[in-house]
Parts: C-alpha cells; sequence; structure tokens
C-alpha cells in the first residue's frame, strides 16, 4: 500500500472467486457474466408501441451496411429511409431491405421526416461533424461511426450539440460494448495485472482490401455519384473514383491508420482502465507499398505517454500499424501490468500472471563464492518484498463469451436503443468520442510534424 494508494483502493481488490486459474477455456459464467449477459436482454423481451424506433441510414457503404444489420437485430427496430451518393448503392439497399424503401441523395430529406427517430451516420469521417450537428438540430438520436471527427477542432461543437438537443449520441466503437471488453474491465480493477505498465496493439494485414484498396464499380461515372456533395469542405478536385471509393486513402476526407484503427484501440484502453487518454504521442512510420495515389502512411509506430491518475498508474502504450506484413494478417491488444498481462478481444480475455523471480538465478551467482552465494539467497529469502495486489493464483485462464453470444456490434446497437427508450445510460457519448479521436489524431499531427506533441487528455485539446 505504499505507491499508488489512490488508484489500489480504487481496485476492488475482490476475491476472483470462480476465476481460479485453469488452464481449459472457460465461458464467461459466474454471477457477473450472467448479470451483463442477461442485461443485454438475449431473452425475448416483451417491447410496448412506444419502444419501436424508426432509423434511417446516412451513408450505405460497407459500414452502413454492417451497422444497419446489427441494428436490425434489436427488437422493435424498423429501417424506413437510406441516403447515399452513389445510385449503385441507393440499388443495393433496397436489395437488402426491400424495394419500398425511401432512398435519397441528400440526408436533409431525412432530417426533414416526422417519422425518423434515429439515425446511423457511417459516411467518410469529414463529413461526420456536419451531418452530426445537423441531425441533433433536428430532434434526432445519433449512432456516429468512429472516428467522431477529422479534427481536433471539430468535436467540441458535437459535445455542445448534443447537449443542447437532449438527444441520445453514440459513438461507434463497438469494441468497448462488448463481453470480452466487460470482463477485462472486472479483472483491471479486482487488480488482476497489478498496476499497468504498457500496453501492446498492433494490427498487421497483407491484402489489397486490408489496405483500403476497395473495389470500383464498374458504372461509376459523375452521374451515378455526387462526386461535388461527396468533397463537401474539402478541397475542390475533379471527379476521382479513387477519392469517392477509396477514400481512406487521402488526408482531405480520412484519418489515416490512426482514425481507422487506433481509435478502437483508445476506446477499449480508456473503457477498461476508466482514463481520460493519453498525454502525448510519438510516430513515425511512412508509406513503403501502396503507392496507389495515396497521401497517408502505410505503415505507423505510435508510442504514447499515459499519465498517473487516481484510476492508473503511469504508463506507456506502444501502437503499430504494418499494411505489408509479409507473413499474413494478425493483431493483437495485451495490457501488460506489474503482476500479469491481459490479452483482450471482443470475445475473450486471456489473462496470465507469474510470480516475480526475486531470487538470483545462476546468472549473476557465479561470480561469487559458494559460500557468498548462500548468504546471498539466505538474505533474499528473508525480505520481505512488496505484497502482490490480487490473491488470484498464477498461471493462465482463458474467458471465452458463450455460442450465442451477439456480439460487441448487437451491443452497442442495443445499448444505443435503450438509451433512448431511457432504460440505459450510452456507453460512448460525444466526450468519450472525442477522447477517442483526439488520442487517435495526436498520432497523424505528430507524424506529420516529425515531433512529438502534447495533448490535455481532460479539456481535450492540443497543447
Ligand atoms: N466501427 C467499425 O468497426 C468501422 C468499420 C469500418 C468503417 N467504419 C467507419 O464507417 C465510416 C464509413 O466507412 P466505410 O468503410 O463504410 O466507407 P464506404 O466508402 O464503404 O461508405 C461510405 C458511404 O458514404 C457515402 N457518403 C459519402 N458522403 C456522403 C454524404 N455527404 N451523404 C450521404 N452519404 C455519403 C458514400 O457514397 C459511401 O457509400 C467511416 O467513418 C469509417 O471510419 C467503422
Amino acid at each position: 500500500m505504499k505507491k499508488n494508494s489512490n488508484r489500489r483502493s480504487f481496485l476492488k481488490k475482490a476475491a476472483l472467486g470462480s476465476a481460479a486459474l485453469t488452464s481449459a477455456p472457460m465461458v464467461f459464467g459466474s454471477s457477473y457474466e450472467q448479470k451483463i449477459f442477461l442485461n443485454r436482454n438475449y431473452h425475448a423481451a416483451v417491447f410496448s408501441k412506444n419502444d419501436s424506433i424508426n432509423l434511417a441510414l446516412i451513408g450505405s457503404g460497407i459500414q452502413g451496411i454492417y451497422d444497419t444489420q446489427s441494428a436490425l437485430k434489436v427488437d422493435g427496430i424498423q429501417l424506413v429511409a437510406v441516403c447515399d451518393l452513389y445510385t449503385g448503392r441507393l440499388d443495393r439497399a433496397k436489395e437488402l431491405w426491400g424495394d419500398t424503401l425511401f432512398t435519397t441523395r441528400d440526408y436533409r430529406e431525412l432530417l426533414s421526416r416526422k417519422d425518423i427517430d434515429a439515425v446511423i451516420i457511417a459516411t467518410p469521417d469529414h463529413w461526420h461533424q456536419k451531418i452530426v450537428i445537423d441531425a441533433l438540430k433536428a430532434g434526432k438520436h445519433v449512432y456516429c461511426e468512429k472516428p467522431m471527427v477529422q479534427q481536433f477542432d471539430e468535436g467540441q461543437a458535437i459535445i455542445n450539440a448534443q447537449k443542447e438537443s437532449g438527444k441520445i449520441c453514440q459513438i461507434g466503437s463497438q469494441g468497448m460494448s462488448s463481453l470480452g471488453n466487460e470482463k477485462a474491465k472486472q479483472l483491471y480493477e479486482e487488480g488482476a495485472i497489478g498496476d499497468i505498465v504498457m500496453l501492446d496493439f498492433y494490427n498487421d494485414r497483407y491484402s489489397t482490401e486490408g489496405a483500403w484498396q476497395y473495389p470500383i464499380p464498374p458504372d461509376a461515372s459523375a452521374t451515378t455519384v455526387d462526386f461535388d456533395t461527396f468533397l463537401g469542405n474539402a478541397p475542390k478536385t475533379a471527379y476521382d473514383n479513387y477519392r469517392f471509393f477509396r477514400w481512406r486513402n487521402y488526408r482531405d476526407y480520412g484519418t489515416g491508420v490512426a482514425g481507422d484503427l487506433f481509435v478502437h484501440a483508445f476506446s477499449t484502453l480508456n473503457y477498461i482502465i476508466s482514463s481520460n487518454g493519453p498525454e502525448r504521442a510519438m510516430a513515425t512510420g511512412g508509406l513503403r507499398y501502396w503507392k496507389d495515389g495515396r497521401d497517408v502512411p502505410d505503415v505507423s509506430i505510435t508510442l504514447y505517454d499515459y499519465p498517473k491518475t487516481d484510476a492508473h498508474a503511469a504508463f506507456n502504450a506502444a501502437f503499430r500499424i504494418n499494411f505489408i506484413a509479409g507473413s499474413g494478417a494478425g493483431g493483437g491488444f495485451t495490457l501488460v501490468g506489474t503482476e500479469g498481462e491481459m490479452t483482450i478481444g471482443q470475445n475473450s480475455v486471456i489473462l496470465k500472471r507469474s510470480k516475480l523471480d526475486r531470487v538470483p538465478s545462476g546468472y549473476s551467482m557465479i561470480a561469487y563464492t559458494e559460500a557468498t552465494q548462500q548468504k546471498i539467497k539466505e538474505a533474499y529469502a528473508a525480505k520481505d518484498l512488496e505484497p502482490r495486489t490480487s490473491s488470484l493464483s498464477t498461471g493462465e485462464t482463458t474467458w471465452q463469451a458463450p455460442d450465442n453470444y451477439k456480439g460487441g456490434h448487437y451491443d452497442h446497437f442495443y445499448n444505443f436503443f435503450q438509451a433512448i427508450r431511457g432504460k440505459a445510460k450510452v456507453i460512448q457519448d460525444p466526450t468519450f468520442g472525442l477522447r477517442a479521436a483526439g488520442a487517435a489524431l495526436l498520432a497523424n499531427e505528430s507524424y506529420y510534424k516529425s515531433e512529438p506533441v502534447n495533448w490535455d487528455p481532460i479539456g481535450m485539446k492540443l497543447i
């Protein structure tokens, strides 16, 4: 209890009971997990007429479709309208959800409809702020894809608009709603890894799709695509299929690997350890392979400093993305602490704990006489070294979500709709969304400036 007394009093130090370490995977099954499982309403709920929600989708591309499919699994939700700038995507929406679906290229048409309660916004990043604010002002509840903003200074206006509107606004890093993230949070708060020391995050890819070279449909043209509207406030440029269908590759519309991928890791990290985020970032990397006209790096290595708070010790986070991973695809998110480490996914947590090996082994003893070695061993054995935070024993345990688990994406939408119904609080409000997006954008700021950058995670401002 000598150091980090604040944090240690925050840790519940609960006996982990049923979490005794075993080598066989455990299905989430304790009373705690049953509770969160049931809270998510996996068993038929009876909805009243008032629980019915009419939904519209703005940006019916890849993620807009996945979002809508997850949203429609929640009882009481109907999709009534879809907006997109490419005719082929409106045709696809009708193919998926029926010919009677109302479709338009102008999102303002959806916002003016009185029968629409909530909108999903899954447009490219440079459109998020404008459409979120317009939707909130029009009295709609909003689910906005991550990253919440493309630029640091766009966030506060969203926070204000949400407060003024009184409407619900959920940001879309769905992983933090998952059972895996929830279990990791519980374990962290119980002291299972002791004091946090670092986060090791990486995402390796080796495919055209992984590197954002998305297919371009043969009928794409200035007639089927509303390119001028797509540009929005971005610099004017002639019609370009690559910019429209592969917008992530350009700084004018996207946020690079950081806004696309780091942001999910920040949402998970900040949620599990109850943090507001880092205070400093240093990025390096480059455009090594995908020289297809893009102006964002395909390799990024970024280091972050998290300050000490009441909830966690000071620590470092290492983020790495590589779109040219010759060995194939892979990824990981591992929290390393003084007493163990957790590798965390949406459906699983792997906890490894080992005892500190405090007595010197043969390596350094070789330089002493046998008699001195004996005295050194006795001295170490007599010392009372720092007690460990958790009573959990050493070894490795895997927690695995049950087979009928609907996943974090469903849970994130379920949470959004329950918040609209007044039965829950959103897990990822605009303030949380800005802290995650802001932390991610620091990587770009540092990379393009070629210097470390500082951030105020509470005030959410560059320093
Ligand atoms: N949560 C996740 O796991 C996840 C995964 C992928 C993408 N995303 C996010 O979802 C968003 C969309 O990404 P995507 O991969 O689906 O892109 P996409 O290019 O496949 O789809 C974007 C769609 O938005 C439409 N669009 C562009 N500007 C518009 C406007 N002003 N009004 C209406 N429609 C407009 C385009 O026509 C396109 O069909 C991005 O912000 C991205 O970061 C989140």
